[in-house]
This record gives C-alpha cells, structure tokens and sequence, in this order.
C-alpha cells in the first residue's frame, strides 16, 4: 500500500535511507568490502586495467556518478556508456577489462545483450541489480545486489541511489584489491557511506517546501537543470525525471558548458535548477557555479539552487534555495537527487497525471 501517501513514487522516496541502510549491510567485514556472489579470482581483479560501465536512464547516471569515484579511488580509466550504444560499436574489451552492468530489474534488453557481447569478448562481467535471480545477474561472472526492496513507480527512485551506494562498493572492492586504497582508508569510506541513511533522512526534510515549488512551477514550458562534477549526472537524472513524469521539456547541463550553447535557452521565467557543490569540499567550482547562477538570474530566469546549508554565498542569486546536509563531496548525489525527485513528481501530480505510471513507460524494458 501506498502508506498514506498520494501515490507510490513519494512513499518510495521516503524509503531511500532505509533502502540505502539495507543495500550497505553486511557488505564490509574482517576490514574488508565484501560483494555478494564474485567468481572472479582476487589475481584477475587486481590485474584489471580498464572499467566499463554499461546501463539505460537513471542506472546510467548512477554509472556516470560512480565514474569520479572509481577513478579517483583506483586509478583505473572508466568509461560509463549507454548499453543500447556500447554493443552496436566495437568497444576495446578483453580479460582485464571489467564491465559493470547496472540493472534494477536485471531484466533490460540493451543491458543484457551489451553483458553478452562484453562476455563474448572475454571480459569480467560484474552485475548491479535489485532483482534476485534475474536475467542479467545470472549471466555475469560477478553480482553485487542492491536492497532497495520492490519499486512499484515507473519511475527510479530508491534503487537509484541504492546503485550509487553499491557503484561505490565496487569501487572501493577494487582498490582494496588493487592496492590503491590502504585497508583503513576503505573502512573510513564506508563508514562515509553508512552515515548516508541519515543525511537522506535529513535531506528528506525539504519535501514540503519542494512539493509547494513544484506547485507553483507546473506552468513552466521547461527546466533547465545544472551541476559540476558529480552534480552533473544529478542534473541529468533531475531532468530525466521531469521529462518522464510531467512530459515537460526538460534537460541537464554540465554548468561549464552553459557559455558554450546552452545560455541562449535562457530567458524570463525559465526555471533552471542548479546542484551546488559544497563551498568547502570544491571551492573553485562553487565559485565558477556562483558566477554561472547570476548570469542565469540577470537574464530573468528562475534561479532554483539545490545547496549545503549554510551556504550563504548563494542566497542572493537563489530564488528558490533548497538546502541539503553537509557530505563529502563524493557522496553528495545521495542528498541532491532527493529534492529533485520529489520536484519531478510534483510537478507531474499538479499537472494532473498519474505519477506513479507515466504514459509510454514500462516498468522493465525488456525489448531493444
Ligand atoms: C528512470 C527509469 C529508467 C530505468 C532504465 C533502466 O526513472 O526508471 O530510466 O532506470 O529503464 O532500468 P533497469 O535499471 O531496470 O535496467
């Protein structure tokens, strides 16, 4: 049931912290990141030199998050591409290379065939997937399984940021056995990672003032949506959202590129959403995303400013200001994909549709 909620979307956005608790339990013992099922030797894990990550929509943008921090922890290249586009070009795969499929249903066509192809070519296939003895797990050399519980919205909410957490979990699991990261250094990153259920939680916080946003913005002809670094992907995803819930033109920008094409979209009354940085952990980016906020505002648009609290550097520009819990900087997507989900919903429930079954839309997508 729906538990006193208006409709399932918002009851699942609310079970983030506990999904995120339930994806993260058990995963870190004797010292040691520990995944579910893993039939690759630790000497081929360690020998991997090259990382794929293939999925479709809000499981790519997990992707694309998990991107900064498996480079920075492992020091090993990562590519993040579309399964539909990763089998239908000739992608350099071989024994040390390592593909991460991420599928909440583990039944998605483009992600299943872009696992056999990876196969084919020799590659280690690790799967990420909510679904227990689906398809794609079944077919992988490795399976780490997200606890997010059943999704009943179309739309991808718990199990996104529960693929987050458990990108993470690969990354961390192939620096411990590459050597990257010192064993302490793991258990601190995931001790990071476990206190994320409460800064959801307090993130959680902003549904009241973000549902009167979305209120007031179901009008809009289209949003804009901006962020830097691992914002950007969380811009990506808020845009996604909004496209396929409130059928309303919606797309992310990576801010810097604003000057480059995007800044003549600008005009009186566009509402464009931006995903701060924290002022303290990237300085220099808050500071370029300042910049780029009152360009916005000075153009007429409608500033919506997704920041830290306490950041008071932004509440000039912010015509909207909805404020997140300090985290790291890594872990930021976990706090600021909440408040744009909750957006995207509400803009889509003021506009009269039926939020937890957007038109055109399947649950699992299990054709190409
Ligand atoms: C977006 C959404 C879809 C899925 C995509 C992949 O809200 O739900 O974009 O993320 O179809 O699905 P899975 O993860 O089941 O492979």
């Amino acid at each position: 049931e729906k538990g006193g909620h208006e409709y399932f979307m918002l009851k699942e956005i609310e079970e983030q912290p506990e999904a995120l608790a339930n994806s993260l339990r058990g995963h870190f013992s004797g010292g040691r990141v520990v995944l579910d099922e893993q039939r690759i030797a630790d000497q081929d894990l360690r020998d991997i030199d090259k990382v794929f990550v293939i999925a479709c929509g809000s499981a790519y943008h997990s992707g694309l998050v998990a991107k900064y921090a498996i480079e920075h922890w492992c020091r090993l290249p990562v590519e993040v591409e579309l399964a539909s586009e990763f089998r239908y070009r000739d992608p350099v795969l071989d024994r040390d290379t390592l593909v991460v499929a991420v599928s909440q249903s583990g039944e998605t066509m483009d992600t299943l065939e872009a696992v056999r192809h990876a196969r084919e070519q020799k590659a280690r296939v690790l799967a990420v997937c909510n679904t227990n003895g689906a398809q794609i797990p079944r077919e992988s050399d490795a399976v780490l399984y997200t606890h997010a519980g059943p999704e009943i919205g179309v739309a991808s909410t718990k199990a996104f940021l529960a693929q987050i957490a458990a990108n993470y979990l690969v990354g961390l699991a192939l620096a411990q056995a590459r050597g990257t990261k010192f064993p302490d250094e793991v258990g601190r990153e995931f001790a990071e990672l476990e206190a994320m259920p409460k800064a959801v939680e307090q993130a959680l916080e902003s549904v009241d003032q973000v549902r009167e946003l979305g209120a007031r913005l179901a009008e809009s002809k289209a949003v804009l949506f901006l962020g830097r670094h691992v914002g950007y992907p969380v811009a990506l995803e808020g845009a996604l959202k909004l496209k396929e819930l409130a059928y309303m033109h919606a797309e992310g920008f990576a801010a810097g590129e604003l000057k480059h094409g995007p800044i003549a979209l600008i005009e009186q009354d566009l509402p464009v959403v931006v995903v701060m940085p924290s002022p303290r952990g990237r300085a220099v980016l808050h500071a370029k995303l300042v910049s780029n906020i009152s360009e916005i505002q000075a153009r007429g648009a409608r500033t919506v400013v997704i920041a830290e609290e306490g950041d008071e550097t932004v509440r000039p520009f912010a015509d909207e200001l909805i404020e997140v819990p300090a985290v790291s900087t890594l872990l930021q997507p976990l706090v600021s994909t909440v408040p744009l989900q909750v957006l995207a919903a509400e803009i889509a429930r003021t506009r009269g549709f039926d939020v937890d079954k957007p038109r055109n839309l399947a649950k699992s997508v299990t054709v190409e």
